[in-house]
């Protein structure tokens, strides 16, 4: 990855933007510290210049001015490491005691005041003081001072500790910000480099899924699942696509066969009329697929959800119920129904009747003679069911998920007429209205049950 790319990623700004942000409040609380560690050393000063100078007074309400002259002159030369300054002036100015030899210009006036000198007792020495000039009885004056030299390394030893600090907190947080935000660029454009892949037709390729199971793991996981579940609706499609090509090839050509034969026949008005009502036949079959699979196309797609109204279902079990019967008795078989009254649930009329139907259709045409059918409404554990059952040959365990699919019809029924559609119909109707949809074993035959959760 070029570090250029690297720099741009928002990551790594985001990581600037809170390292400038920590830098700025890093500088002011060293600010703050280094402003009172100097104001607790300039305390400290002061606090020893007037304890200083409370012994001096002390000596001279004692023993005048004589007192304190000794005073000062033995305490200026017990200062070794020349850290206090003392200075004993009379009333003209003239120095009478102390280590300094002149008087600070600073320092000319009573109170507090800092100031340089550049001598000191017997040697140069420059250093910085804070000092105080005390009046004392007689016209006398004293000043008592402390140089500032130690407090000034002390305080350049703490800024300088901080600023190394600082400098080093700011150098961490660029490198971590370089090194988190070059995870994650890597993260991103390896999923990048996947959806890429995909849209250049790989459509297997999926998201990498570290160990980490971050929030980058789990956006891949939704990712990748997202994909199966597209990469199996294309599949679908492709399957229903080719099913669709085959599934009507075989009647178009059988149509087209037909017309050919009749004109190369003999031509008579009586064999024209028995081709032209076959291929009417034909083609009524055919567009009543095409319409099949735009209902399941239209059920599917959730549009008709608009369409829902109370449907009182043991009315309508009656009506199917009542519409298959002739077709059961011409073969021979036992249809019953049996209804819960006043079961009703919202839903679209038309579509579950011919769910319904579809069912019926199935249990009379695949049931042998003298089998039977029923049909029932109840309120079961699970909710309102809607179950058709037959004594016909019913469908094996394995293939019961597989005859919903659209045009699945199992081989021991091929001679029956059928397009595999209608099982498929009602799978799209059971979802559209929330209901679960089993196949059984009815031993024998099949019991297929619509559950309406309430
Ligand atoms: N009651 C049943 N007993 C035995 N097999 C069944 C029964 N119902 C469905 N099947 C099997 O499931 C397949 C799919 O059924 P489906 O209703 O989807 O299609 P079809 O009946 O073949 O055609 P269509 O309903 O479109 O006219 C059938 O071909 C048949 O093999
Ligand atoms: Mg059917």
């Amino acid at each position: 990855m070029p570090p250029a790319s690297l720099f741009r990623a928002t990551s790594f700004r985001l990581a600037l933007s809170y390292l400038g942000i920590f830098t700025v409040s890093a500088m002011a609380l060293l600010a703050l510290v280094s402003w009172s560690t100097s104001m607790f050393i300039e305390w400290q000063v002061q606090e020893t210049v007037e304890a200083e100078a409370s012994g001096l007074s002390e000596q001279f309400r004692e023993r005048g001015l004589v007192g304190l002259t000794e005073l000062v002159g033995e305490r200026s030369r017990q200062d070794i490491e020349r850290r206090t300054v003392y200075l004993l002036a009379d009333g003209e100015g003239r120095r009478i005691a102390g280590n300094l030899f002149g008087w600070p210009s600073a320092a000319e006036n009573p109170g507090w005041a800092r100031f340089v000198i550049e001598r000191m007792g017997e040697g140069r020495l420059v250093t910085e003081v804070l000092g105080r000039t005390y009046e004392l009885a007689g016209g006398a004056r004293l000043l008592v001072g402390r140089s500032l030299a130690d407090a000034r390394r002390v305080k350049s030893a703490i800024n300088r500790a901080l600023g190394w600090g600082l400098a080093l907190t700011v150098l961490l947080g660029i490198v971590g910000g370089y090194v988190t935000s070059r995870h994650m660029v890597q993260r991103v454009e390896s999923m990048s480099r996947t959806a890429t892949r995909i849209v250049g037709g790989d459509m297997g390729s999926r998201m990498r899924i570290s160990e980490a199971h971050d929030e980058f793991d789990s956006l891949a996981d939704s990712f990748n699942e997202m994909m199966d579940e597209i990469q199996r609706l294309v599949e679908g499609i492709r399957t229903v696509t080719d099913n669709i090509a085959h599934d009507l090839r075989t009647p178009l050509n059988r149509l087209r066969s037909r017309i050919d034969l009749t004109l190369l026949g003999a031509g008579d008005t009586e064999s024209y009329r028995r081709a032209l009502e076959e291929t009417l036949a034909d083609a009524d079959n055919l567009l009543a697929t095409f319409n099949a699979i735009l209902t399941i196309a239209s059920v599917e797609s959730g549009q008709r959800l608009h369409h829902f109204e109370p449907c009182p279902l043991d009315r309508l079990l009656g009506d199917v119920a009542e519409l298959y019967e002739p077709l059961a008795e011409e073969k021979g078989i036992a249809l019953s129904w049996q209804a819960e009254p006043g079961l009703s649930i919202e839903g679209d009329r038309h579509l579950l009747f011919q769910a319904l139907a579809n069912l019926t259709d199935n249990a009379v045409k695949y049931t042998p003679a003298a089998g039977t059918v029923a049909l029932t409404l109840a309120t079961g554990a699970e909710g309102i069911e809607l179950a058709v059952a037959d004594s016909g040959p019913g469908i094996p365990a394995e293939a019961r998920g597989k005859v919903l699919e659209r045009f699945v019809r199992l081989d021991s029924t091929r001679s029956t007429p059928g397009n595999g559609l209608g099982l498929s119909l009602v799978q799209a109707v059971a979802r559209l209205h929330g209901a679960g949809l089993r196949l059984e074993d009815n031993a024998p035959g099949l019991r297929v049950r619509m559950v309406f959760p309430v």
